[in-house]
């Protein structure tokens, strides 16, 4: 996925898209570039790479005016990462400029009926094509003899004063050609778009459309903005309208009118950020990683606030939207999610289980679509997304929407598309997480699935006395992970010294596998060394021939029913040499030789994954820090895959 970004009003647009840029940066760092509109002429500056070694460096030696921009970090699709496949990119004539956040899927027909009309293109990439096909459009319409219907006239949406001065440009019809040629462009598109044009004809005007892609539309005062997402414009205004699929909004420094191809009447409305700029900085960690990891005492805190019934020894929810009778109907739960959410699926399926009796099947949300799996009238499909705009993981929600199951999610990212078009869910309120690798949002994904599955216990057959005991565990948490936390400095020694070998096995059972998973993830996502995870007992059945003094074991041995079984297999590892480090329970006595042993505090079963989970985020954090690798941006990932 990319980040795209635009600014009209009366200040200098350069700076406010940048810094727009740098806080979407996480979102893709392939490349990056900027179009802005000076006195009739478009100026385009763009480069591969980082922003601080590319577009920000060229802005410096290349500086740009303008009060009219549009820009872009780019997550590579279509085109490998170069100088020419960087957006914004322009049409024929080089009057239009176009940045997009999606795939065009029949890019290539729509380049051949183009090039058939003497177009000539300078990239690999399917967004050129598109900047092409609404440039052809613009000049069609732009002398009124425009292609085939005209598309309705854009109804009053926000009642920002829709009535006034317009500087649009516009036909004799009062339309705008330039809206009027985007809608074109994309009734003939087939894919995913978030996109923002300008035109040099439009000084006042970007356009920008929405559909499968998020985009978001911030209002100012007398200055107007878009972008992928809020942390981009949080800094200038917390007055936001989220877009919906197919929606055509035309921008200018007064106003936004919004239409919808498919529909009459586009269905928005203003909606107030729940956070501040600042949230969204660094502060004094040297990366967000770390930033986010510490903050995890105060996330797990507030995503317990306010959700505890004591009196009913339950947990409850403002936004499930489901009576005590539907959720004592619910016969099956389906998690769907991709990632670390994938992960939390599986602690989530062990606690909804235990706790609430109901069976639960954990698919990864790609594959949802396409098992064809026969499922229960009364299933409910339950999605897990920090970001909620992954392609994979809408697709899964859509689908069980489509075939008429009711659909929940536990979602981070407010006003999200899966937030929106969920039938109810839980907010994670973990704030913005802006690191690739995922950290504060998956102990807070296993907190409110904890909740979850209490609240659906405790309309079953769970006791008062198990959901007190759960409460009261509830409490202890933010203070046990501060201190794991304060066992950094060993944990990263251990990390230094033996996290940097070519692969590494991470190992658990039941509740602990799914934490296993977790760490072996965020070891190859920071650091780029091969780590895989296992069942513990699985060991013996293959795995175990890979066990030799260079590949080192991460041990999950939380003291449960299960302690001897585990230590049993620890022995068998360390029988083969293999190195062992142990991240266990106070009290628990490993086998004599292992390298390093990790306590820490122990909790309720249910919820000693999270806890488990910290040392392994320091351990990949370190590990990546020591071999010098940019932690909060690692390598070909991307915050959320917004294409699936
Ligand atoms: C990937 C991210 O793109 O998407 C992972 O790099 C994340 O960190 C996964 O776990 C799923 O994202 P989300 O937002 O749906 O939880």
């Amino acid at each position: 996925m990319c980040g795209i970004i635009g600014f009209v009003g009366k200040k200098s647009a350069s700076p406010i898209l940048l810094e727009g840029l740098r806080r979407l940066e996480y979102r893709g760092y392939d490349s990056a570039g900027v179009a802005l509109l000076h006195e009739g002429s478009l100026l385009v500056r763009k480069k591969k790479g980082k922003i601080n070694d590319g577009l920000a460096r060229l802005l410096k030696s290349e500086p740009v005016k303008g009060s009219l921009g549009i820009g872009h970090t780019r997550w590579a699709t279509h085109g490998a990462p170069s100088d020419k496949n960087s957006h914004p990119h322009l049409d024929q004539s080089g009057k239009i400029s176009v940045v997009h956040n999606g795939v065009i899927e029949n890019y290539d027909s729509i380049k051949q009926k183009l090039l058939n009309n003497g177009h000539v293109f300078k990239s690999d990439t399917d967004t050129e094509i598109l900047a092409h096909l609404i440039g052809e459009y613009y000049e069609k319409r732009r002398t009124k003899n425009g292609w085939g219907e005209h598309p309705r006239e854009p109804k009053a949406s926000d009642g920002s004063g829709l009535s006034g001065a317009s500087p649009h440009q516009t036909n004799g019809n009062g339309e705008n050609p330039l809206t009027l040629a985007v809608c074109d462009a994309l009734r003939e598109v087939i894919g995913t778009y978030g996109l923002a044009v300008i035109c040099a004809e439009q000084p006042n005007t970007i356009v920008t459309a929405r559909r499968g892609s998020p985009l978001i539309i911030g209002i100012g005062n007398g200055e107007n903005f878009i972008a992928s997402d809020a942390n981009a414009i949080v800094a200038h205004t917390k007055k936001v309208v989220y877009l919906n699929d197919y929606d055509v909004a035309t921008i200018t420094p007064e106003r936004f009118d919004v239409l919808n191809l498919g529909t009459d009447t586009a269905n928005v409305q203003i909606s107030k950020l729940e956070f501040d700029a600042e949230d969204a900085q660094r502060g004094k960690h040297a990366h967000f990683m770390l930033k986010e990891i510490y903050e995890q005492p105060q996330t797990i805190a507030n995503a317990v606030r306010g959700r505890l019934d004591f009196e009913g020894a339950t947990a409850r929810f403002g936004g499930l939207n489901m009576s005590i009778a539907e959720l004592r109907g619910i016969e099956r739960i389906v998690i769907a999610a991709s990632g670390t959410s994938w992960h939390a699926a599986l602690v989530g399926e062990y606690l909804i289980e235990e706790l609430a009796q109901i069976p639960v099947e954990v698919e990864f949300a790609h594959e949802f679509c396409y098992r064809h799996a026969p499922l229960e009238r009364d299933t409910v499909l339950l999605v897990l997304s920090q970001s909620g705009e992954t392609a994979d993981t809408l697709a899964a929600l859509r689908e069980a929407k489509r075939r008429g199951h009711r659909t929940l999610a536990i979602v981070n990212v407010v006003g999200s598309t899966i937030a929106r078009e969920s039938d109810g869910g839980i907010y994670m309120h973990a704030g913005p997480e802006v690191a690739v690798a995922s950290t504060k949002a998956f102990t807070c994904t296993l907190l409110c699935t904890a909740l979850l599955a209490l609240n659906l216990g405790r309309v079953r057959d769970l006791s008062a006395a198990d959901g007190k005991r759960l409460i009261a565990a509830l409490g202890r948490i933010p203070d046990q992970i501060r201190q794991v936390l304060a066992e950094r400095e060993r944990i990263r020694q251990v990390a230094v010294k033996y996290m940097q070998r070519s692969s590494a096995f991470f190992i658990g059972r039941t509740h602990a596998y799914p934490v296993a998973l977790e760490g072996a993830q965020k070891l190859k996502e920071i650091s780029y060394r091969h780590a895989e995870a296992y069942q513990t007992s699985e060991l013996k059945h293959g795995p175990l021939a890979l066990i030799s003094p260079d590949v080192p074991t991460v041990a999950i041995v939380p003291n449960d029913e299960l302690l001897d079984r585990n230590i049993g297999a620890l022995h068998e590892i360390a029988a083969r040499s293999g190195p062992l480090y142990v991240v266990t329970h106070p009290g628990v006595q490993v086998p004599d030789g292992a390298a390093a042993v990790i306590v820490v505090p122990k909790n309720e079963p249910e919820l000693d994954p999270i806890l488990l989970t910290i040392p392994l985020q320091l351990l990949a954090y370190h590990a990546s820090v020591a071999l010098g690798h940019d932690v909060d941006k690692p390598r070909n990932l991307a915050k959320s895959v917004t294409v699936e």
